[in-house]
């Protein structure tokens, strides 16, 4: 039986979906019916279909005590809500049920999640602990009698101790989570055989001093013959172009020996730099890709969406690989492709010089892949501009002169602002993979090599995109725009 909190959760999400402003509102994202979302949590396949859980505050459109928000696929494409999995309010989980992972355990569909809880709620002092709750039918989930399954935080630790990422290896589970001790991020290791009694294996990684205070949503998983760390710390300070947002989401690739739980690992490195991108998680399918998801938001940055009742989205999914430098490439999945509408532009070998407007690229859901003779431009710089109007639009500048990527939202819209700058990937032809949605852009640039994500709010009519050079010309040796379908629309 659904307990009277999950009722009353799921009740005030549709309730509020009644009133929402769809202005902003995603066609082809993951978002809750209505109000706040951060943390993709849980991801996973379960019979056959993609699962996605995400931190959720179903009563405002700002972050309160953390629900575990639901939505179901076939494809990764057209997502389906589901009832609300998680609410907090009991001993263990009393202030929030936080950020976790979701695990198919012979048919029982086990989510492992952080149970928050505040020793000290005026100073933000937590106390927090590690639970489980499990399901057979993938939508109805009963917390273990047992929780919290981790009652105690590790020793080197503290009461801020969260997000579990569960795996199998061999014959046992193993468990990762975030936490914190005098200002260093760690991240510690677990060991169970039966998901409910956990032996603590040490520390598996942890900051050297630069970088961060505490390490939030560890990841931990192979990747092309390689162990990569994935997680997302805070207090790295800004250096150069790198670091530039509030928190960061990154990796350490690295060799792992489970015997001795001995993890060698090479420098952080930010996944995607752009402004929004954050508490990224993965998981492997059964095509045995390794397939990431973020919040496509960040602490503390303006959301003008919530003026219209809701807050927050996911990334698309992306597929991760390791290219020969050991750096990840990062590419958004072959089914996105089914999302393609319409094919509103094609160009072959055209040679751009100054700035020229294509108005049948109008659409705000547009996919566009192109592909530029870098080698013979003699333009220093080049590039796109999306939903340009009378004063607005979203630069996307390839400067080849400085080898950066630029992605420019200065005069975007409402809100929002600045530039993320990256380096520009280097080879004599780039290509550009860009997803366009109503208030988000996705930039895939070089087969990956550099991602750049942010949040927009166009307030002026939509009057095409343009392509633009700067001293020079370049060739556009391919272009095509796709109209893409809203996977909401009813
Ligand atoms: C990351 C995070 C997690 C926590 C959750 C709370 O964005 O702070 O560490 O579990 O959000 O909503």
């Amino acid at each position: 039986m659904e307990s009277e909190q999950l009722t009353k959760a799921n009740d005030a999400v549709r309730t509020a979906e009644k009133t929402i402003n769809p202005r902003y509102r995603l066609g082809y994202h993951i978002m809750a019916p209505s109000n706040w979302i951060n943390d993709p949590n849980g991801l996973v396949q379960y019979k056959g279909e993609y699962h996605v859980f995400f931190q959720h505050h179903p009563y405002s459109p700002d972050w309160g005590p953390m629900h575990w928000g639901h939505v179901k696929s076939k494809d990764l494409v057209h997502w389906e809500h589901l009832p609300i999995a998680l609410a907090p309010g009991d001993p263990f989980d009393s202030d929030g049920c936080f950020s976790g992972s979701a695990v198919d355990d012979n048919g029982e569909l086990n989510l492992i999640y952080t149970g928050h809880r505040f020793a000290d709620e005026e100073k933000k002092v937590p106390d927090e602990v590690q639970c489980r709750a499990v399901s057979t039918d993938g939508v109805h989930f009963e917390k273990d009698e047992l929780n919290p399954v981790i009652p105690l935080h590790p020793d080197p630790g503290s009461g801020d101790f969260r997000d579990p990422k569960v795996w199998r290896h061999g014959d046992f589970w193993y468990l990762v989570a975030g936490t914190s001790q005098e200002k260093i991020g760690k991240v510690v290791l677990y060991k169970s055989s039966d998901l409910r009694y956990w032996t603590y294996q040490g520390v598996l990684a942890e900051s050297d001093g630069e970088e961060g205070y505490m390490w939030e949503c560890p990841d931990f998983f192979e990747l092309d013959g390689k162990h990569v760390l994935m997680c997302s710390p805070q207090g790295i300070e800004p250096l150069d172009d790198r670091y530039r947002n509030r928190f960061q989401t990154g990796y350490f690739v690295g060799d792992y020996d489970y015997q001795t739980n001995t993890f060698t690992r090479g420098a952080f490195h930010e996944l995607d730099k752009g402004h929004d991108f954050y508490a990224a998680q993965s998981f492997k399918d059964s095509k045995g890709r390794r397939i990431v998801i973020g919040w496509m938001n960040m602490w503390e940055s303006p959301m003008p969406e919530k003026e219209d009742g809701w807050a927050g989205a996911l990334t698309l999914p992306r597929e991760l690989h390791l290219d020969a430098a050991g750096h990840i490439r990062m590419m958004p999945v072959d089914e996105l492709k089914s999302l393609r509408e319409k094919e509103i532009l094609s160009l072959e070998n055209r040679t751009v010089s100054e700035t020229q407007t294509f108005p049948e690229a109008i659409s705000d859901q547009l996919e566009i892949e192109a592909e530029c003779d870098t080698a013979s431009a003699t333009a220093s710089a080049f590039g796109i501009k999306l939903r340009v109007g009378q004063s607005e639009d979203t630069v996307i500048r390839c400067d080849i002169d400085q080898e950066k990527l630029i992605l420019d939202r200065s005069k975007s819209g409402r809100a929002v602002g600045g530039y993320r700058r990256a380096p520009l990937p280097k080879s004599g032809r780039l290509t550009l993979h860009i997803y366009l949605d109503r208030s988000s852009v996705e930039v895939f640039a070089g087969d990956g090599e550099t991602v750049m994500t942010s949040r927009i709010y166009p307030t002026e009519k939509n009057e095409g995109m343009q392509l633009f050079t700067v001293g020079g010309s370049v060739t556009v040796t391919r272009l095509k725009a796709w109209n893409l379908k809203d996977i909401w629309a009813r």
